[in-house]
């Protein structure tokens, strides 16, 4: 199986392309233009196999149209994209470009080499503002609302893989919609969390990164946006997920489109913590104080969102191993000390 990766030198698909050369003996192709991604993720995972690496942007979509020929890629697993979503409010153009654009040819390409099988990462930000959501969480089949850029760019994204497929009876689709974000590898060395990849973008905004570059002593506090939302502290309720949980999801996504149709899939652990309890469990687990600040919400930040996760549970046998959110706070923490031995993580 010859197994194209676009983004595989960012946070995720890192991590996936990891777990890949771990685990299987498929052929893996890394397409990235390291516009966020880092050669230094690529040296670490070529020592645990060897792959290919095409340092290329997706939008030479010529270029791209010969990687998959010339490859023989059979399955393509999609990270590449724009992410930041403050950023996709002030340059709109920018997301509908590399994220639905680019996304658009990928596929178009797909399906004129007889690519079989295409992963997606989407976004639990399809849903926007969610109201009146179950005690379950938000499940596959909620209205999608996305209520800015990144987020529509993505369910676009999603529309074009939907309609491809359907008159495209060898193509097929998993769609991740992710929930939050986090951790790093889990990798023990002598009982110590030695993780040997993780974020590291600079300009990362997600919870726990920021936590923990405070709790390294990177920055000097952080903020937390909003202190008057409908929940049991007032902060805002998230759901986050382990990035070697989410990356499993993808291994078992490639075997699931060998007997199974074409889906959406919710990828999150089904439990919510508080933008405080999560600061509280980076300050416990890394035995660290630091100053956070209150400041006004986010336009666009729903109070509470958690994914229903029957869905993948039941239909794709996924079994999360890192739910702990200590663990997860401490493998962001480790990763973010490794980094701080060598701030010139490209
Ligand atoms: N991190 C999260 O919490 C989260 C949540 C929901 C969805 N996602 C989705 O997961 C995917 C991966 O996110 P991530 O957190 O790993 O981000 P990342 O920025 O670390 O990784 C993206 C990678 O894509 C590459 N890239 C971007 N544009 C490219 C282009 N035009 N051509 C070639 N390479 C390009 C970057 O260099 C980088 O290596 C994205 O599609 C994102 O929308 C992430």
């Amino acid at each position: 199986m010859n197994i194209l990766i676009t983004g595989g030198a960012g946070y995720i698909g890192s991590h996936v392309a990891k777990q890949l050369l771990e685990t299987t003996s498929y052929n893996i192709i890394i397409l990235d233009n390291l516009s966020t991604g880092s050669q230094k993720t690529l040296d670490t995972l070529k020592i645990i196999r060897e792959f290919k690496f095409i340092e290329l942007d997706l939008k030479e979509f010529d270029k791209v149209n010969i990687v998959v020929k010339e490859n023989k890629i059979n399955t393509i697993i999609h990270f590449a994209a724009s992410i930041v979503v403050p950023e996709s409010v002030e340059n709109p153009l920018k997301y509908y470009m590399n994220n639905t654009v680019n996304t658009t040819n990928l596929i178009n390409c797909a399906v004129e080499n007889s690519v079989s099988k295409f992963i997606f990462s989407s976004t639990a930000a399809v849903y926007g503002e969610p109201r009146n959501i179950p005690n379950t969480g938000v499940d596959e089949t909620y209205p999608t609302d996305p209520i800015n850029p990144y987020g529509m760019s993505k369910l676009m994204s999603e529309k074009v893989l939907q309609d491809t497929a359907s008159v495209n009876s060898n193509f097929k689709y998993v769609i991740f919609r992710y929930f939050n974000v986090a951790g790093a590898d889990i990798n023990y060395d002598n009982n110590d969390l030695n993780p040997r990849i993780g974020q590291s973008f600079p300009n990362a905004t997600h919870l726990i990164k920021i936590a923990s570059e405070c709790a390294i002593g990177k920055r000097e506090k952080m903020s937390i946006f909003g202190n008057d939302f409908d929940t049991k502290d007032g902060t805002g309720i998230r759901d986050y997920i382990h990035v070697d949980d989410l990356a499993n999801a993808h291994i078992k996504a490639i075997k699931y489109l060998e007997n199974n149709p074409s889906d959406i899939f919710n990828a999150g652990y089904g439990k919510g913590y508080s933008v405080k309890e999560v600061i509280e469990t980076v300050k416990e687990s890394t035995k660290v104080d630091f100053k956070v600040e209150i400041a006004s919400r986010r336009a666009g930040d729903p109070a509470t969102l958690i994914s229903d996760n029957r869905k993948i549970k039941s239909k794709m046998k996924w079994t999360p191993k890192f739910e702990d959110l200590s663990l997860i706070c401490q493998s962001a923490y480790e990763w973010e000390n490794r980094l701080g031995e060598n701030i010139d993580t490209k």
